[in-house]
């Protein structure tokens, strides 16, 4: 057990993944610099040809605070908040960052009451977002830009864009990143309260963007220190409390985005996309593409970290998975958007920066299932060929349980929108195979949409999906509501901000 290390021994390990190529400080040549000023013009002459491509505008305003006009008939039980996180400042003076990931976090609350919908969103004032604003200009790399000027990094958090996702857990509402620490937000006004730490000892040491939350509030959550070559596993109660921490090698290392947990064990996946320190290039582009070697699958015990296996598949890319499951035979089932390669990371998240068109290159949604008396493991889609998933969630109730339900973004590979994201949203039961979707018009483009439960229903009953969309051609954001049962017949209420968003991330639902 880990947990009794000392801080000096964290602090280690932290710095160990400062060891990363998007760490490592290294002044751009005047050719690059000329070449980063040119992503922002090149992306403002796409922008008038391709007016979707808005949504990788930085905000127009720092906060946001807004009553939405809701059309159709909003389902009286539904209340609550919904928030989001994502990219939302991409540009600082007239450098334009080179990743969608880079962009620093802003926060939105959409809360539903009897008395309406209204919706806010606040910057999330990080060390690096205030430290640059004040410099006006960037001083830290990102996940894929190193900009001109850099000043030397000595915490991991220094770099912390907190712009991935959103933890309401323990009576605090966290923002994360995968990099390092949590930020606490005040839940009612979205100002950032400060930089979370779990214990003091375990200051800066990575906690992914997906934690998993058993039913009982129980948390389990993994890091990724590349310089080290480690894997961080977390184990916290319901209260926030942390009941354990544990390392496991991992040789070579990737960049794992999001994890499975069942009643009884944590499983990995580590993609071929392997890291190599370089002190010239981003973090991003410090790993190398390799299709021949396997993609590994890490199997831990999740009450003893020290009982782990190592199982391969062929090489594939995965971001994230739904959920998973296993029964008393020892079988595992779990669930994941593939891809073929990372490239929609290396390349289509990187373009559109520029203004380059995104080509439905999305991912095919697979089930896994691992035998734990044999070690083995084997993987089949489980959606036609030509639709393509993302996002996929399910009722939180059933998390690390036996589920039957998925929903997912989508998109029709041979019908793809205008805009060339995903266009859809879905819902897809595991044991009958049957699914039905919607698909938004090309005036908009969805983000991740959410199951919210009826109240009082059991697990994957009745309930809701909700989820926001881009209005692009009226520069509006739509927070639209299907009946889980009748996706394909559209929103039975949307309700309506008067201003265009960033293109976000994801999000959690709280119910009243
Ligand atoms: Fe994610």
């Amino acid at each position: 057990m880990l947990f009794t290390m000392n801080r000096r021994y964290f602090l280690k390990l932290s710095a160990a993944s400062l060891g990363s190529g998007a760490l490592q400080m290294a002044g751009l040549s005047i050719a690059q610099q000329v070449n980063s000023a040119s992503w922002q013009m090149k992306f403002k002459t796409a922008l008038k040809e391709n007016p979707w491509l808005a949504i990788y505008q930085t905000a127009a305003n720092e906060a946001f605070a807004s009553r939405a006009e809701v059309v159709g008939h909003w389902p009286k039980e539904l209340k609550g908040v919904l928030y989001r996180n994502g990219p939302a400042r991409h540009e600082i003076g007239d450098f334009r960052y080179h990743h969608w990931f880079d962009g620093d976090g802003m926060i939105q609350a959409f809360e539903i009451s009897a008395d309406g919908i209204t919706h806010k969103a606040k910057m999330i004032r990080t060390h690096k977002f205030k430290s640059e604003k004040v410099a006006g200009h960037a001083l830290y790399p990102g996940f894929g830009t190193l900009p001109p000027e850099q000043i030397p990094i000595t915490d991991p958090d220094s770099m912390n864009t907190a712009n991935i996702s959103v933890l309401p857990h323990h009576n605090k509402l966290l923002a994360l990143w995968e990099g390092g620490s949590p930020w606490e937000i005040d839940p009612d006004t979205l100002e950032t309260r400060g930089i979370h730490h779990f214990t003091e000892h375990t200051a800066g040491v990575p906690f992914s963007a997906h934690p998993r939350i058993e039913p009982d509030g129980t948390l389990w959550n993994f890091g990724y220190l590349s310089g080290a070559r480690l894997i961080v596993f977390w184990h916290l109660n319901r209260n926030g409390k942390l009941l354990n921490i544990g390392k496991i090698k991992s040789d070579p290392i990737s960049m794992p985005h999001d994890f499975v947990v069942t009643s009884r064990h944590i499983i990995l996946m580590i993609p071929p996309l392997n890291f190599e320190p370089s002190q010239h290039s981003s973090f991003l582009d410090a790993h190398q593409w390799q299709p021949d070697k396997p993609t590994r699958i890490l199997v831990v015990d999740k009450y003893d970290f020290s009982k782990y296996r190592w199982l391969e598949l062929p090489s594939q890319w995965i971001f994230h998975f739904g959920n998973g499951w296993e029964d008393s035979a020892g079988i595992i089932r779990f669930d994941g958007a593939r891809y073929i390669d990372p490239s929609i990371m290396i390349n289509t998240f990187r373009d559109v920066m520029r203004g380059v068109t995104p080509l439905a290159n999305f991912s095919r949604q697979h089930q896994y299932q691992i035998d734990t008396r044999k070690w083995s493991i084997s993987e089949a889609p489980i959606l036609p060929s030509d639709i393509l998933t993302e996002f996929p969630v399910i009722d939180p109730r059933v998390s690390t349980r036996r589920y039957s339900r998925l929903i997912m973004l989508c998109t029709n590979k041979n019908q793809p929108a205008l805009h060339g994201h995903l266009n859809g949203v879905c819902s897809f039961n595991l044991d009958s195979g049957k699914h039905n979707s919607y698909y938004y018009p090309d005036t908009q483009i969805p983000e991740e949409h959410l199951f919210v439960a009826k109240p009082g229903s059991k697990p994957e009953s009745g309930g809701w999906v909700i989820g926001t969309s881009h209005d692009w051609e009226k520069n509006k954001t739509n927070l639209n509501v299907f009946d889980v049962e009748t996706i394909d017949a559209g929103p039975i209420a949307i309700a309506t901000v008067p201003y265009a968003l960033p293109f976000g991330l994801h999000g959690k639902f709280v119910e009243n």
